[in-house]
């Protein structure tokens, strides 16, 4: 969602702004802006739209200033124009801001009273009144932020300027991350270390309610404030982000290049819970008696929701656990009973997902154990939970998540062996042949990948395509949900997912020559139905296209009589364990080719964001 820049330099900052902005476009935004301030005057230029725009207004209309701020917009109050879009500014001061201030519109209501003219729709708005009023009322700008946050309910990430203090940037969060970056003559402040990631690895993350004053002067130093107002001191850290490691390299987009990571990133992760030599996984730091679990429920939106789905079947079958299953956004809508002896995981990327964070304070109200996993282990959800497990896929910057969900999958299929082992529910032989078919996942998948073509020609057929309908049976089911939550992000066919039994049940109804429908159909314990599955669609005159391997690919020839409506993508025979981690790459792919064919912004898909930090 929104994303903040602030930077204080030696040096003119306006190309830099722009510069952070363009790594923080994979937040999701329909505007943006900077403002600086410069001969005691705040300078400021907004645009609608992308930062092109923005670029192109910058062209004309220049801006001098060596410290300023920066934002991307993700509409949420008011339309995505240029009078909406943040900075937001008085004479005095200058605003961007992420997240929602709930009490806006009486706050607005009151000041609106004390006679202050409001210019934009925004909630944001309200905040840049509150610090003006108090700088009026003779605060020095401090005090005057401080007491303005104390009248703001929600949460929130705030950078501000001040026209009469041109060394001073203000920055806090409540509930929106927020990161100092530290070089010498330098400082920086964003919603993300990835923003100055070329420019400086050393961070420092702000804590809940934290405020920090960055000056130029003397010797471009910061001062951090807890949520009480006292001085404290954070740890400094090495970010892992470099900026090589958020360039787009040789490939058209980040999506292409994180699905094409996919082989490194999942061996990374397994090697970070896998002894090689004895073949025993390790959670390091994790220490739950999983003997004395009677449940385990999975929280968690979107795709982290659908890799805890596979993690259901892993779980119930081979460390013969019960899984409850639960979106995040419904969690606290129930009266959740949670039994003593369960345990909670929530999967989130990004780690700042407000729903999945609003279930884990309730889970913590309620005092119940929390494991989460997390790509970012700076994240929200990762300080608070009680036992975290990190993925290693690296940054993930294109909005659709590709290889942040099959590290997901790989640590979930670790962590279900490993509590089958410690339960005893797993015979130690089919142990090691499970562990054996993890070492070897890497490998198959770039056996995939050279095949990417093959995808290129197949998405051609569905380009025309209004709907499209993906079927899987068992451990493949989530993995069509998934396959089709991926094409209808990037590529805006409408495409839903079903298990293969429920066809019958309802969506064969929309079946026609119009609809083409993509079966994942391994050679499994699942396959003889899922077969039957394929022939009552083709009997409907459907397009199928069946991701299947070479025996199944035998099968489906001799039994399907009109095999000229079936396109057969064969990808290597693998143990039904690592099925849907293999089988999610070429769902992957087809949406990437068919959203590529469609020309749509696949990096930036419209309306969505990649951390979704607002209800
Ligand atoms: C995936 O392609 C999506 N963009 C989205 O569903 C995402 O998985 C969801 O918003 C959850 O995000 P998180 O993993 O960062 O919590």
């Amino acid at each position: 969602m929104c994303g903040i820049i602030g930077i204080v330099s030696d040096k003119q900052v306006e190309s830099y702004l722009i510069d952070g902005l363009k790594r923080l476009e994979y937040r999701g935004y329909d505007s943006a802006g900077i403002a600086t301030v410069n001969d005691h005057q705040i300078h400021r230029r907004r645009s609608a739209g992308k930062l092109g725009n923005l670029q192109a207004l910058l062209q004309h209309e220049p801006i001098q200033g060596q410290i300023g701020i920066g934002h991307t917009r993700w509409a949420t109050h008011g339309a995505a124009n240029t009078e909406n879009a943040h900075p937001h500014s008085s004479r005095e001061v200058a605003v961007v801001h992420n997240g929602i201030i709930e009490n806006f519109f009486d706050l607005k209501k009151q000041l609106q009273k004390k006679g202050h003219k409001f210019e934009s729709d925004t909630d944001t708005e309200v905040i840049v009144h509150l610090i003006t009023d108090y700088l009026h009322q003779g605060d020095q700008p401090l005090k005057a932020v401080q007491k303005t946050l104390t009248d703001l309910h929600g949460a929130f990430a705030l950078a501000i300027l001040f026209k009469d203090d041109p060394n001073t940037l203000i920055a806090t969060r409540q509930g929106s991350p927020l990161v100092l970056g530290i070089k010498e003559n330098e400082l920086f402040v964003s919603s993300d270390a990835v923003a100055f990631a070329p420019w400086t690895q050393q961070v420092c993350y702000l804590e809940e309610g934290d405020l920090v004053v960055l000056s130029k002067e003397p010797k471009f130093n910061y001062v951090l404030y807890d949520r009480t107002g006292h001085k404290v001191e954070r740890p400094l850290r090495r970010s892992q982000i470099t900026g090589e490691s958020v360039s787009k390299a040789e490939y058209s987009h980040y999506m292409l290049k994180e699905i094409f990571e996919q082989p490194t990133v999942l061996s990374d992760t397994l090697q970070s819970l896998l002894n090689f030599e004895n073949q025993m996984i390790t959670l390091k730091d994790v220490n739950i008696d999983w003997n004395t679990l009677d449940r385990i429920q999975i929280i968690a939106c979107g795709t982290s929701y659908y890799a805890g789905l596979v993690a259901k079947y892993w779980f119930e079958k081979w460390a013969g656990i019960a899984v409850d299953v639960e979106i995040a956004s419904e969690f606290r809508y129930r009266n959740p009973v949670l039994s003593p002896n369960s345990l909670s995981i929530l999967i989130s990327q990004s780690g700042e997902t407000i729903d999945t964070l609003a279930a884990l304070s309730l889970l913590k109200e309620n005092e119940h154990q929390v494991l989460a996993l997390v790509n970012v282990p700076e994240s929200s959800i990762a300080r608070k939970a009680d036992h975290v497990l990190q993925t290693l896929a690296g940054p993930e910057i294109g909005v659709a998540s590709t290889k942040a969900f099959t590290s997901q999958l790989m640590v979930l299929a670790c962590l279900s062996l490993k509590i089958g082992r410690e339960r005893g529910v797993i015979k130690p032989d089919t142990y090691d042949s499970l562990v054996q078919a993890l070492v070897s996942l890497p490998g198959m998948i770039s056996h995939v990948l050279q095949n990417s073509e093959d995808y290129q020609k197949l998405a051609l057929s569905f380009t025309t395509a209004r709907n499209c309908l993906y079927l899987g049976r068992g451990i493949t089911y989530p993995i069509a949900l998934e396959g089709a939550l991926k094409l209808k992000e990037i590529s805006y066919i409408h495409a839903e997912g079903y298990a293969a039994g429920e066809l019958k049940h309802g969506p064969i109804a929309l079946i026609d020559l119009t609809m083409p429908v993509v079966v994942l159909a391994p050679y499994d314990e699942w396959f003889e139905k899922t077969l039957s599955n394929l022939q009552e669609v083709i009997a409907r005159g459907a397009q199928l296209l069946c991701l299947t391997d070479q025996k199944a690919a035998e099968k489906i020839k001799q039994q399907v009589k009109s095999v000229c409506q079936i396109e057969i993508v064969v990808l290597p025979f693998v143990d039904s364990f690592i099925e849907p981690i293999l089988y999610t790459i070429p769902v992957q792919l087809l949406a990437y080719y068919i959203a590529l064919l469609k020309g749509t912004d696949i990096d930036q898909p419209r309306n969505l964001a990649k951390s979704v930090t607002v209800e």
